[in-house]
């Protein structure tokens, strides 16, 4: 069998390409099992997994947990409003006492950037980072590359615009790494405001216009405004925000050519994305969806197979 060259699925940043095409080969096959009556195999069968979610989440927390139900994984999980961590325990007591009751591997999801790198170097299981804070969120840009595949072939050399609140975007961090290993090229575009400095040392091009950005991508992936992680005010409000880098239909039909739109959700319509650009036939948002179940599923299978 096949593995990656990693024990822990922490960041982009951590995996080869090689590993990014292996998950990509592997999710091709398990999306084909998730298009049959019966969309369950028994690869996981014996192994426990927890979910442990000290953040909010909708779609990686269900497909995450409907990828290791269709590997056949026992599968719990555990949310931060009931955890015990609320009563003063670490995060490593609180993991390792998990683990000790027979839990082979952990999906987290903390506010806290490095949290899943810190926990890897004091637990024996392995750890698949589901968000960490601003600053990661791997399988999210495994399922965008891999979305983008499906829809324009071969990333090298394609033109991927990411827009939006990128300061904040832990989607946006990793999409980038993991664009940039599949030979895209990546421009940002938002307001200055939100727009990290150290963003150019990462190859990546910066434009605050949004008109010209769509002109030049084949591809926009396109970011929600994080307030719940901003503690002062990056623009003056929503409603100036969405009339300068909104994306809508009239933007899309002032170009000379059709682009595909992304969105990692969860959207905000109407700031971000008009509904009629986030509904239309350019966008592959629900297919974003449906591929992260099949992208999950081969990396915990590929990472299940590296338990020493
Ligand atoms: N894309 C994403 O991470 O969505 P959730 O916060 O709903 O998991």
């Amino acid at each position: 069998m096949s593995l990656l060259s990693q024990k822990h699925l922490l960041g982009i940043q951590d995996i080869s390409k090689a590993d990014i095409r292996l998950i990509f080969e592997t999710a091709k096959q398990f999306k084909e099992v998730l298009n049959r009556p019966i969309k369950k195999v028994p690869s996981l069968r014996d192994i426990t997994i927890a979910n442990l979610f000290f953040e909010n989440s909708t779609r990686t927390r269900v497909s995450f947990e409907l990828a290791e139900k269709r590997l056949s994984a026992d599968v719990v999980n555990f949310s931060a409003s009931s955890s015990s961590t609320k009563k003063g325990e670490t995060l490593i007591d609180t993991v390792n006492n998990i683990l000790a009751m027979k839990v082979d591997m952990i999906v987290m999801r903390h506010p806290s950037p490095g949290a899943h790198a810190m926990l890897s170097k004091h637990v024996d299981a392995q750890i698949i980072n589901a968000g960490d804070g601003t600053h990661e969120h791997p399988t999210q840009a495994l399922l965008d590359a891999f979305s983008m595949e499906e829809k324009v072939g071969d990333l090298n050399g394609k033109n991927v615009l990411i827009c939006g609140d990128v300061k904040h975007s832990r989607v946006a961090l990793s999409n980038i790494l993991c664009l940039k290993k599949l030979g895209a090229k990546v421009r940002v575009c938002g307001p200055p405001t939100l727009i990290p400095k150290y963003i150019e040392s990462m190859g990546v091009q910066v434009s605050y216009d949004i008109k010209d950005s769509l002109a030049w991508c084949d591809i926009a992936n396109v970011l929600r405004i994080q307030l719940e992680r901003q503690d002062i005010k990056y623009i003056p409000s929503l409603r100036e925000y969405s009339i300068a880098f909104g994306i809508n239909k009239s933007l899309l039909n002032s170009l000379k050519k059709e682009i595909v739109i992304m969105h990692p959700g969860p959207m905000n319509r109407g700031v971000e994305i008009d509904s009629d650009v986030a509904d239309s036939e350019h966008s592959i948002i629900l297919q974003q969806v449906e591929n992260g179940v099949a992208i999950r599923m081969a990396v915990l299978y590929l990472l299940a197979g590296k338990k020493e």
